[in-house]
């Protein structure tokens, strides 16, 4: 009789169906062998070092965060390595890809290496790091790329934390031209930003963000990287998208260009956020209005969202009660990804298979991950386990991140990340972190280009 490691019994597995491509949900046995999963079936008739009835809950394949800022090297006192991806543990994420806006910023084969040194053997999760294209090497950007555990490159079209901007659209060209692998974008015009910044300096509050970062100033970038990325015939992935213009504009553009949204995106809304929540609520690109809300779930639900990434990005509540707009951008996000968007499905606003299409199969698709990302025989064993009836209230005292708050305090949710399963092993149950520091590098198809 078969052995498994560990055989997870009669849980309500979200996979692909056998007749097509799309996910669904059905009740199964999964067998767990050297870190992969090894079989699939009702009632499977094996032996097992460990048995687990699972019976009520929901296994998801490994949900994978493709945009979290870790902060390390040189950030450190708002995070690192070992407390970001604890958080993300906890809040049942399995793999993070991480930005380069670090001190240094990751633009160099060195620096890249040097965060993979730092990495093994600490992160809760897996992990990947992206690249920063920037002028000062556009020509070492096509060798960079296919490093292997590099996400791909990653470009800052607008100023936000750190000192990495690619402004004009010369230099911005070179980088699609150098390299092969799909590059993800954050789409805001500088010029436009600076253009505006006095809006943000007079009104001096926090609800003033929007205004100075508005819909236009989003639009604008993304229609120069597009028109750039015809030109060169470069695939492109446009990231945190906020507003209906652009996603009117990115339905049209789905043969070159994929598409990201937050969940914070689609959960708060100004200017009820900045009302109660003041510069905590501040990020780049700005959380807008509803009508931008119920813009980005109509692309959500109509396919044109491709991933849901958190942007991960902490900092400490005394920088942030700097006066606006001295105070920085982003807030923590990966812990509470996963609660807040199955509490979306208990609403009723998505169907659990398209929460797990934007942690799943679009990374899988848009990143060229090899093995992750989906449930089937033979990929690697991460799994996320979720009890969508459970309530309970997202609270800072949980929150793992060094930042050690959230946006979402207080807030009660229903639908919670209860265990996580990584490389066949049991790291996350029940918010405790069973396997300490089991995260490894991932890899990539499209890193072999
Ligand atoms: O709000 C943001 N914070 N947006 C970004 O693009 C960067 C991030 C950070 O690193 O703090």
């Amino acid at each position: 009789m078969e052995h498994f490691d560990l055989l997870l019994k009669n849980a309500h597995v979200v996979l692909p169906l056998p007749q097509g491509e799309s996910l669904g949900v059905q009740q199964l046995d999964l067998g767990l062998k050297d870190g992969r999963i090894a079989a699939i079936g009702p009632r499977l008739a094996a032996e097992a070092t460990e048995i687990l009835d699972l019976t009520g809950l929901h296994v998801l394949p490994g949900v994978i965060d493709s945009q979290v800022h870790m902060r390390e090297p040189g950030l450190e006192h708002k995070e690192d390595l070992e407390t970001g991806t604890r958080g993300a543990l906890l809040g049942g994420i399995t793999s993070v890809f991480e930005m380069p806006n670090t001190n240094p910023s990751t633009t160099t084969r060195a620096a890249f290496e040097e965060k993979l040194r730092r990495a093994a053997g600490r992160c809760h999760t897996n992990y990947a790091f992206f690249i920063g294209g920037s002028p000062d090497n556009v020509e070492q950007l096509a060798e960079l790329e296919i490093q292997p555990h590099c996400a791909g490159i990653k470009v800052f079209m607008g100023s936000s934390t750190g000192t990495l901007l690619v402004e004009e659209d010369v230099t911005l060209e070179r980088i699609l031209r150098a390299g092969r692998r799909r590059v993800i974008v954050h789409c805001e015009d500088e010029a436009r930003l600076k253009e505006r910044k006095h809006l943000a300096v007079e009104g001096a509050h926090a609800r003033f963000h929007p205004v100075w970062r508005d819909e236009l100033t989003a639009l604008r970038a993304t229609q120069r990287l597009l028109a750039l990325a015809r030109k060169t015939s470069r695939p492109v992935h446009v990231l945190h998208v906020t507003s209906a213009e652009e996603m009117d504009f990115l339905k049209t553009q789905k043969d070159i260009a994929t598409v990201e949204v937050l969940p914070q995106h689609l959960t708060l809304e100004a200017p009820e956020c900045y009302e109660r929540l003041g510069t905590l609520a501040q990020m780049n690109p700005p959380i807008r209005d509803g009508r931008h809300r119920e813009r980005l779930w109509k692309a959500v639900l109509d396919g044109t969202v491709d991933v849901l990434g958190s942007d991960h990005a902490p900092h400490t509540l005394e920088e942030k009660s700097k006066t606006y707009p001295q105070s920085p951008s982003g807030f923590p996000g990966t812990q509470t990804l996963v609660t807040l968007m199955l509490d979306h499905v208990n609403a009723g606003r998505l169907p659990l298979t398209r929460f797990v299409e934007l942690v799943g199969e679009g990374p899988r698709r848009v990143f060229g991950l090899e093995s992750k990302g989906r449930i089937a025989v033979g990929a690697d064993a991460d799994l996320t386990v979720v009890d969508l009836k459970k309530t309970r209230r997202i609270e800072n005292k949980w929150i793992a991140s060094r930042a050690g708050w959230t946006p979402f305090d207080g807030l009660r949710t229903t639908g919670w990340p209860v265990m996580a399963v990584l490389g066949g092993r049991i790291a996350m149950r029940e918010d405790e972190i069973l396997l300490p520091h089991s995260g490894k590098a991932v890899d990539f198809t499209s890193g072999r280009l």
